[in-house]
């Protein structure tokens, strides 16, 4: 009797807009290189359509999906339980669906940024201190992050004077183990900046169009990592100044890489082929670059 053809099931990042997603090329790019019977696709879904997308998405044949701005916490009320990460962050990235139907909220995007640190940098961060540039939905997810891998103290600096404060004492709250300040953007106190081990650009300065604020990187510690969680341009100026004072860097396409190698694998079970991802987000950031 010939051998019956397993069911294709469907995986996807759900957004608006979502053009732009370059998830597909990589996540498709792992599906391939492991002959499994997925196909991954970018789905518009306008917000007044969430709920309608989600409660299809088992009938559909989805084994789960991606998702994204700005749909991150909105879709919390239509799930039926979070992960503990996705419950600290308040917000989703990876909804897996269940064989019964279920679906669970997951958020892989601060994992996957320091999974990016700890393999492409060699960067652990318990113990450290680090400079964490703005107080948007990245930077939370990368603070709830810093906080359950017990860095020692997290310095928030946002141009907004009233959301690092407020970021702050969330995390306050979830992780009291590290210590959390919070500053001015344009007034970064030198005694902390010049010890911290890590500085992270988490907000959209570097983005085309918008300006990088001046920045002493030449009174960082040597030994300081600068990241840049902005991917386009694939260089940024932050990156770029960082190396000509010889600091060791660590670009945003990492952060985007892991956190969908992590969704690979929750939906998989399978350990994702990290070099088949890598070769095909880069190859796909520079032609757009
Ligand atoms: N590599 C990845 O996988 C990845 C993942 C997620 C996001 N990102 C990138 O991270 C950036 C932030 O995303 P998000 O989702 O956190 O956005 P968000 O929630 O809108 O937050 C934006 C942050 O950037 C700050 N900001 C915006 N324009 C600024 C300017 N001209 N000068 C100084 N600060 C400015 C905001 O400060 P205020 O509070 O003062 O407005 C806020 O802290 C985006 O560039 C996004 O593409 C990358």
């Amino acid at each position: 009797m010939p051998a019956k053809k397993k069911t294709q099931k469907l995986l996807g990042v759900i957004g608006y807009p979502i053009s732009h997603s370059l998830s597909p090329v990589f996540q498709n790019a792992a599906i391939k290189k492991l002959g499994l019977p997925l196909s991954y696709k970018a789905i518009k879904v306008k917000p007044q359509a969430l709920g309608n997308f989600v409660r299809l998405a088992f009938q559909k044949k989805y084994l789960g999906f991606n998702v994204t701005i700005p749909h991150k916490e909105h879709i919390i009320k239509y799930l039926d339980l979070l992960t503990p990460m996705a419950k600290k962050m308040g917000a989703v990235n990876t909804v897996k669906i269940e064989k019964n139907g279920k679906l669970i909220g997951h958020n892989t995007d601060g994992l996957g940024y320091l999974e990016s640190l700890k393999k492409e940098c060699h960067f652990n961060p318990k113990g450290k201190l680090v400079v964490l540039l703005g107080a948007g939905g990245a930077a939370k997810a990368i603070a709830t992050a810093l906080g359950n891998a017990s860095c020692k103290k997290v310095l928030i600096a946002n141009r907004n004077k009233n959301r690092a404060p407020l970021l702050a004492q969330q995390m306050k709250k979830n992780f009291p183990r590290t210590q959390w300040e919070t500053c001015f953007l344009k007034n970064i106190p030198s005694s902390f900046w010049s010890k911290t081990h890590l500085l992270v650009n988490a907000t959209s300065m570097g983005m085309k169009n918008i300006p990088l604020v001046p920045l002493p990187l030449e009174t960082l510690h040597p030994h300081c990592i600068v990241s840049d969680i902005v991917y386009h341009p694939l260089q940024t100026s932050l990156l770029k100044k960082a190396k000509t004072y010889g600091l060791k860097i660590h670009p945003g396409w990492g952060m985007l890489l892991y956190q969908g190698a992590l969704s690979f694998t929750y939906w998989t079970n399978k350990k994702s082929p990290l070099a088949t991802m890598k070769k095909n987000l880069l190859a796909a950031l520079k032609t757009s670059s």
